[in-house]
């Protein structure tokens, strides 16, 4: 199968629950429901172009311009059916007949956000909350299938927890996972190496200016000025992660200790962003990610079908692939 695709069906199901209380079902109709994916890799480049230089944010304040660029919820498929279908079923837990759930969108409604503001706050959660995941488990899946030792270690791992009854079935629970250390380097690895946001997300300094800290040097920030890291740059460098910061080695988060372990951690948490704008979903993405790596890895084995060409994998700001054909043996049937 293609896991590129799945692991998007699978990211897209989990957080339509999430969002909205009821999943889009991709996974069981093993297709891209509503031409959800097809819709947001055609926008993603005009959304990161518009992200990275807001100072061409005055272009969509022209009425074609929006259009071409952005869906109105008019349309039958991709993004603007996404914003229909969450006006639906925002819709459906407002008003008096609506039903009373211990979901976070009854928790949002309990905080006072109102229905149009949820409706806008579910669309981005998805948007945010879908790709992103999904590169995870696309790329670091890559490295683990093309690291044997590695994918045997962690398979061992997760071997040892279910013989010894510290794994419930047929999901392990978020505590249990935390549980396994060689697993979880794995991940923070697979996330270090291969970021899921790329594109620069910039901060402006405020009017009055700002004074940071730069390399122990006190530097000035006149405001306006326009802040951004570059992710792939700052997850591969050397005087973080060591002179082998090129190569996938989750050893690095269990030799390292102390203070150089919390440089590491702050600095690869920097996938997250930082501060006030970081992501939102960043609790539930760690659950979701831990989860879905232990499950994969106990029930099944992977193998890439063709080494020469193991994806297709574009980047423009965040990732956009496809083509992760891999062949799977299913454990617990041997
Ligand atoms: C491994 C998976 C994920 C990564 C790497 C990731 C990364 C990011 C990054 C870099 C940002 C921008 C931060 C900034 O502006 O500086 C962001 C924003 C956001 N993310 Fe995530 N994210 C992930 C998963 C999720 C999930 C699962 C959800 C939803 C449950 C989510 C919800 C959000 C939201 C709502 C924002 C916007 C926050 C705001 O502007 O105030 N993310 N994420």
């Amino acid at each position: 199968m293609d896991l590129a695709r799945k692991a998007q069906f699978f990211t897209l199901d989990v957080i339509t629950k999430i969002a909205f209380g009821e999943a889009f079902g991709d996974l069981e109709h093993d297709e891209d429901m509503y031409n959800y994916i097809q819709s947001t890799e055609e926008m993603l480049d005009v959304i990161i172009f518009l992200g990275t230089i807001p100072a061409f944010n005055w272009l969509i304040s022209f009425d074609w311009v929006a259009k071409m660029a952005f869906p109105s919820g008019e349309e039958a498929t991709g993004v603007g059916r996404l914003i229909a279908i969450s006006q639906q079923l925002i819709g459906k837990r407002f008003g008096p007949k609506a039903a009373l759930r211990q979901d976070m969108i009854e928790s949002f409604i309990r905080h006072g956000v109102k229905e149009d503001e949820l409706v806008s706050e579910s669309l981005l959660q998805v948007l945010a909350g879908s790709d992103t995941s999904a590169t995870v488990i696309r790329a670091t899946m890559l490295y683990l299938i093309s690291h044997p030792s590695t994918y045997r270690k962690v398979q061992e791992e997760i071997d040892a927890a279910v013989r010894s009854g510290r794994a419930s079935s047929p999901v392990i629970r978020a505590s249990e996972v935390q549980e396994l250390p060689y697993l979880h380097a794995v991940i923070r690895e697979g996330m270090r190496i291969h970021p899921s946001v790329i594109g620069t997300i910039p901060k402006v300094v405020p009017p009055e200016g700002d004074t940071v800290e730069i390399d122990g040097k006190r530097v000035f920030l006149p405001g306006g000025t326009n802040v951004a890291y570059n992710a792939w740059g700052v997850h591969h460098r050397k005087d973080v992660f060591g002179e082998d910061a090129d190569a996938f080695r989750p050893e690095r988060w269990l030799e390292a200790k102390g203070e150089k372990l919390g440089y590491m951690e702050k600095t690869a948490d920097l996938a997250f962003g930082w501060g006030k704008y970081q992501c939102l979903g960043k609790n539930i993405a760690w659950m979701e990610i831990n989860k879905v790596f232990f499950e994969l890895l106990r029930s099944f084995d992977f193998a890439i079908v063709d080494p020469t060409k193991p994806w297709k994998s574009e980047c423009s700001g965040l990732w956009k692939q496809s083509e992760e054909w891999v062949e799977i043996t299913d454990r617990l049937a041997l």
